[in-house]
């Protein structure tokens, strides 16, 4: 199955295509007004039928003048299926090729903003910080609104940071750092406050699990997300099935979100059928309300409209396009986002990794050694058979998941492209590589876990606080 061809209007929602039209429309009549040049006019006017062509369309109705879409099967947001099968979606990720995803082909399924050069440029210039390896090695690859944020950032106004993760297990590997790590970053660069949302009210919908239990990997998780040094003092982490229950703001969200999201747009969004749970279809307004600042009155005092900054895997998209559907209906700024690629799996970028099978991937609690005889027994190698061939034709960093794993996780620009250079013209050899990663994830995980041994008790306190002053709203 195939949605590209419905998927001309650059994916944009209806609600986005409305609004887009209104803005046309308000641009021809201020050109008119202005007595601009005619031909300036016309090329207004032509954009202008061509978006409420799209429009109709998209929706199947006329655009109207005051009445935003509300009812409608968003066509366009169906999971993402490329022309060569790759297929994402939050629980999904697959491609046929050993490259892994064609990031630039999502980018214009989901009707995202590349992450081009000239914007790393402009958040170097408005930060004085050098970008982070993930947003120059083009890891965070693909944006939406991340130019209104730095205005924000710019003009002094306030805004935040929402991240999260589903605890399935109780295991993290090195992957599930990603976003928390880049995440870290914008804290630190932005000096902002950061909500951390653990969806174990999810993971109880979708997988064969207590509630108690996944209550319990919350807590493991949330340790190793702390462990990544976040600001103490501007950092929420939360529980969904300890917080949500004590917290009228979060609840009124939720219900207001419900109230404005019909069940034919999550199955459009999500892919939800007749059969699921009514509690998974209800589920994306819970990860929507950490998006609006009003779900956390004790951090924004009650106000309603500080922007939000989500740093997530590009498979959560689904969840914040609804959000941003539904942002204005409530009168609430839309959250920007900004999108990583997928962590490739040791056995090759096909899929996303699994929590779930030890040797997919560098598990947080590996030991120097697990660490040594999994990059060696099982990544997956771009690397020729014999070393003969090996040093006569080179190797393919392209799928080398060594390679792979070093450019998310080697810091030193020059030595990585050291690396690439002597492994594609053969001089390296795949040994030598793996050594080399071997050598970077060792004492990044040691780092880990020495920083994870002190957190209970910090951690016990932040949250506890928090709650406490919640109460007291
Ligand atoms: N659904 C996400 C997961 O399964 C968890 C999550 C909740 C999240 N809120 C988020 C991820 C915000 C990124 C940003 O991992």
């Amino acid at each position: 199955m195939s949605n590209r061809q419905n998927c001309d209007s650059g994916c944009l929602s209806p609600l986005e295509l409305y609004e887009r039209v209104t803005t046309q429309g308000d641009k021809v009549r201020s050109l008119k007004t202005a007595e601009a040049p005619k031909d300036e006019i016309d090329t207004a006017v032509k954009l202008l039928l061509s978006l409420k062509l799209m429009y109709k369309a998209t929706t199947g109705q006329d655009y109207k003048a005051g009445s935003p879409p509300t009812d409608f099967t968003p066509i366009n947001n169906a999971p993402a299926i490329t022309e060569d099968d790759d297929f994402v979606d939050p629980w999904t990720v697959q491609t046929s090729s050993a490259k892994g995803v064609d990031y630039d082909k999502l980018i214009v399924r989901f009707g995202s903003s590349k992450i081009d050069k000239e914007l790393i440029n402009r958040i170097e210039r408005v930060t004085g910080q050098k970008p982070h390896h993930f947003l120059r090695r083009g890891i965070f690859f693909s944006h939406r609104d991340m130019n209104q944020i730095l205005d924000a950032y710019e003009n002094k106004k306030p805004f935040y940071l929402y991240t999260g993760r589903g605890p399935s297990s109780e295991a993290m590997h090195v992957g599930h750092l990603i976003p928390f790590i880049f995440t870290k970053w914008l804290q630190e660069v932005f000096d902002i406050p950061l909500v951390i949302q653990l969806t174990d009210d999810e993971k109880y919908l979708w997988k064969d699990l207590t509630v108690e239990r996944a209550y319990e990997y919350t807590i493991e998780n949330a340790k190793d997300i702390i462990a990544c040094g976040f600001d103490i003092n501007k950092t929420f982490i939360f529980s969904d099935l300890d917080y949500l229950g004590m917290s009228p703001g979060f609840y009124k969200n939720i219900v207001k979100i419900q109230k404005h999201v019909t069940f034919n747009q999550v199955k459009g969004i999500f892919g939800f059928t007749d059969s699921d749970c009514i509690g998974k279809i209800s589920f994306p307004a819970i990860q929507a309300a950490p998006s609006f600042s009003s779900t956390f009155p004790q951090i924004f005092k009650g106000k309603e409209d500080i922007q939000c900054l989500i740093p997530c895997a590009i498979d959560q998209d689904p969840y914040f396009r609804m959000t941003r559907d539904v942002a204005p209906r409530l009168g609430y700024p839309k959250p920007a986002l900004l999108h990583s690629v997928f962590f490739p799996a040791l056995q090759g970028a096909q899929t996303k990794m699994s929590a779930s099978d030890p040797n997919s991937s560098i598990f947080l609690a590996d030991t120097p050694k697990q660490i040594k005889t999994k990059i060696n027994k099982h990544a997956f190698s771009g690397g020729k058979d014999t070393i003969e061939e090996h040093r006569k034709y080179g190797g393919n960093c392209d799928v080398d998941v060594s390679y792979m794993y070093l450019t998310f996780f080697l810091e030193d620009d020059d030595k990585l492209e050291q690396l690439k250079q002597a492994y594609t013209s053969g001089a390296l050899l795949t040994g030598e590589l793996k050594k080399a990663l071997i050598e970077t994830l060792q004492p990044l995980i040691a780092a880990h876990q020495e920083r994870r041994k002190q957190v209970t008790n910090e951690m016990q306190a932040l949250a506890q606080a928090l709650i406490e002053e919640d109460h007291g709203e």
